[in-house]
């Protein structure tokens, strides 16, 4: 795993927006896995302000969601859809032909599912996962003690998550508890996984996640057998970890063709 530490939130912001934008540049057709929540909101502000200063262009970029809630028809302003539309999508020259999400509005959510992996398989796979972490150590909506053979499905919240949640709907009663998740076997296969966490309140997920054992408790310890993660973290959420000292001094003593 390479850790990288910096002082705020909007430091690591632009870190991952640089990442993100190195891949786009880099691919023909490059494939991104995209997240929701308010982690990601600073990166994607960054992305829009490189493409309205003409320095990106989303124009040849396929996109694949983590996660949707079921029940919700896209224009529900709480669904994700309505959140990549308005927070990234609106503000970038993507074709929206190749934007995709879970659609947990599908009537046969079965072959919706199937139907989004072969989507993904097709695409040539995910060339980055961005991804956040819950407090309780999901990725996408892959909850404690499932499995790490998942692909995407039907799951069920838990009630921490439903906690955490509700912060966005007016009660926490509005908060679906089923939702429509990327498997955690489908986001060890993206090529490369991006992490973004910030604030005290993910410490102890961040701990277990790169120092813990890798255990279903902590979903996002799976990542720890993925050949290539990097994890952009604040001060906060790092305060934790054992081996922060040692994770600095990486980063400083990298050579030129390991650093991005
Ligand atoms: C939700 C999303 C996750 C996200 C997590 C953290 O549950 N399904 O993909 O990583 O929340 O959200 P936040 O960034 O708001 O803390």
């Amino acid at each position: 795993m390479e850790i990288l530490i910096r002082n705020t939130p909007e430091a690591g912001a632009k870190l991952g927006a640089n990442i993100v934008s190195k891949i786009i540049q880099t691919r023909d057709k490059p494939v991104l896995g995209l997240a929701t929540g308010a982690t990601p909101l600073r990166m994607y502000k960054e992305l829009i302000k490189m493409h309205q200063s003409n320095q990106l262009s989303f124009r040849d970029c396929i996109t694949f969601n983590l996660d949707e809630y079921k029940g919700l028809p896209p224009e529900n302003k709480h669904s994700y859809h309505f959140y990549m539309m308005s927070n990234f999508f609106d503000h970038t020259d993507i074709d929206t032909k190749n934007v995709h999400l879970p659609n947990g509005f599908a009537n046969d959510l079965r072959e919706s599912c199937r139907k989004y992996e072969k989507l993904i398989h097709d695409a040539g796979g995910i060339d980055l996962q961005v991804l956040g972490i819950g407090t309780n150590g999901h990725i996408g909506f892959n909850e404690p003690t499932g499995s790490f053979a998942s692909r995407t499905w039907v799951k069920i919240l838990s009630k921490q998550t439903i906690k955490d949640n509700s912060t966005y709907f007016e009660t926490p009663e509005e908060v679906p508890q089923h939702v429509v998740t990327m498997g955690i076997a489908t986001i060890m296969e993206s090529k490369h996984c991006l992490l973004i966490a910030n604030g005290a309140k993910k410490a102890d997920a961040i701990r277990k996640m790169i120092e813990g054992p890798l255990s279903a408790s902590c979903p996002a310890s799976i990542l720890q057998m993925h050949p290539r993660v990097t994890i952009v973290l604040d001060e906060e959420a790092s305060y934790l970890l054992t081996f922060k000292d040692h994770y600095k001094w990486v980063e400083k003593n990298k050579l030129d063709w390991q650093l991005y």
